[in-house]
């Protein structure tokens, strides 16, 4: 039973303590009208560019029963260069490309697709070039009716971006304000450190809602709290949201990933917080970064303000990156305050960025039970031309994650299931913390009809 009050009707609203009903975590119908009214709607974050560097490259994405393929047709830059179809058989439906048993795509190279069943053949144009006793369909069977069906795809940040909607709008406008304000970022040239995913008996939301704000820092990972302050703002963006760490005046650079330890000695601070993040949640930093933490107490004496010590830290690594041929982006301190630490591009996608690494978590429904996501993350970095890792996309249990994502993964089920309890009144977000949520739920209203946050009288 939800809590009425009246409804959210502009996003400027949201910074007004709302309610938000269950339904659209666990409702069977709210997921089933997803598929079309969300997912068939939206820009999808479907792969990365450096998946598929020669031509005849694919990867595939597939979001609820859809497929798509996902092919470099040419050489370049940009979507020029690429056609996206959807993977079935234009002869009697037939999934062209299969993923691999275990794996969460497929990847490879063809020259042409051939269909498994009856041996109809695609070029890498979706034309279909080979129909064995054609003659039999007595000329009925065009270039049009048998070629594959195209999709909407697009390039930005390095990600391959796939549109189910024939009337989609151009992705940029899509993507904005979040990509003007992440471009100085140049996310297209980081590389994976890292990359696994699993499936968790939660929402995909209540999966996303596990990592767009900072208000459950204090509780869920209590070892974070030696090292400083987790207060921090969420705002709205349009579609998309992002977050921050609220930050001392003359500190506004700590809003953002690349953030100082608290304390009376930001040195030592630092320096642990650092080697911490490394060895416990391997995300949101590099090697580089811990290192040039660990030296602060010799490079600095005691009592160096902490805006120096942020200062150091961040110009010392840079320059350890330019000796061995890593450049970071200049971003202005103000910049990288105003983008935060993570943005969530609407609906299913989170870049936690900065100038040398990011995180990226990616949450898809699983066969349309509401009960079950697809949860994805990778880790990024920038590394010396030619020297980034192989990296695949592992499947890994929960109890194989890094600690600090294990002690995230503890909240999702129980807040699946906490949900449904009959006295839950809805979800009542923190206005100034969790707006990220709200944010959410107003966007994914005006797309499925139903769950608007609602004002507590
Ligand atoms: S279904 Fe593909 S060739 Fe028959
Ligand atoms: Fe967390």
């Amino acid at each position: 039973m939800t809590e009425m009050g009246k409804i959210v009707e502009a996003a400027d609203e949201l910074a007004a303590p709302v309610v938000i009903g269950p339904e659209a975590y666990i409702s069977e119908e709210y997921a089933r009208a997803e598929a079309a009214k969300l997912w068939r709607k939206v820009w999808l974050q479907a792969g990365r560019l450096e998946d598929i560097p020669n031509v005849g490259d694919f990867v595939t994405y597939d979001i609820l029963a859809d497929s798509v393929i996902i092919m470099r047709t040419a050489e370049g830059e940009g979507a020029g260069a690429l056609r996206a179809f959807h993977n079935v058989c234009t002869h009697r439906g037939r999934r062209l490309i299969d993923t691999p048993e275990g794996k969460r795509n497929a990847r490879g190279n063809k020259a042409s697709i051939v269909c498994g069943f009856h041996g109809w053949t695609f070029d890498r144009q979706g034309k279909c070039t080979y129909i064995e006793h054609q003659e039999d369909w007595q000329g009925k069977l065009t270039d049009e009716r048998t070629a594959l069906g195209k999709v909407h795809v697009d390039t930005w940040g390095g990600w391959l971006w796939i549109n189910l909607d024939p009337d989609a709008g151009p992705l940029r406008d899509y993507l904005e304000p979040a990509a003007s304000l992440l471009d100085p970022f140049e996310l297209q040239n980081m590389r994976p450190r890292w990359r696994k995913w699993v499936i968790f008996d939660c929402n995909w939301k209540v999966s996303m809602e596990a990592f767009n704000e900072t208000y459950h820092v204090a509780t869920t990972h209590p070892e974070f709290m030696e090292f400083g302050q987790y207060r921090g703002w969420a705002r709205n963006q349009g579609l998309h949201s992002n977050i921050g760490y609220d930050a001392p005046k003359g500190q506004e650079e700590d809003q953002a990933k690349l953030r100082l330890g608290a304390g009376d000695d930001p040195r030592i601070s630092t320096a642990e917080m650092q080697a911490f993040t490394w060895a416990s949640a391997n995300t949101n930093t590099t090697m580089t970064l811990v290192n040039a933490a660990l030296r602060l107490k010799d490079e600095l004496p005691e009592g160096t303000p902490a805006p120096e010590v942020s200062r150091h830290w961040l110009a010392s690594a840079r320059a350890d990156d330019e000796k061995r041929g890593v450049f970071w982006p200049v971003v202005a301190p103000e910049h990288t305050a105003k983008t935060g630490t993570s943005w969530q591009i609407f609906p299913n996608t989170q870049i936690g960025h900065a100038v040398n690494n990011m995180l990226v978590y990616h949450y898809r429904p699983y066969k349309g039970d509401p009960n079950k996501c697809i949860f994805e993350a990778a880790v990024y970095e920038l590394y010396p031309e030619g020297e980034a890792p192989e990296t695949e996309w592992e499947y890994t249990e929960p109890q194989d994650w890094p600690s600090v994502l294990q002690q995230d993964f503890n909240n999702m089920t129980a807040v699946q299931e906490g949900m449904k309890i009959s006295g839950f009144r809805g979800t009542l977000p923190n206005p100034y913390m969790e707006r990220t949520v709200s944010s959410l739920h107003y966007n994914l209203a005006r797309f499925m009809g139903t769950g608007t946050p609602r004002k507590i009288d």
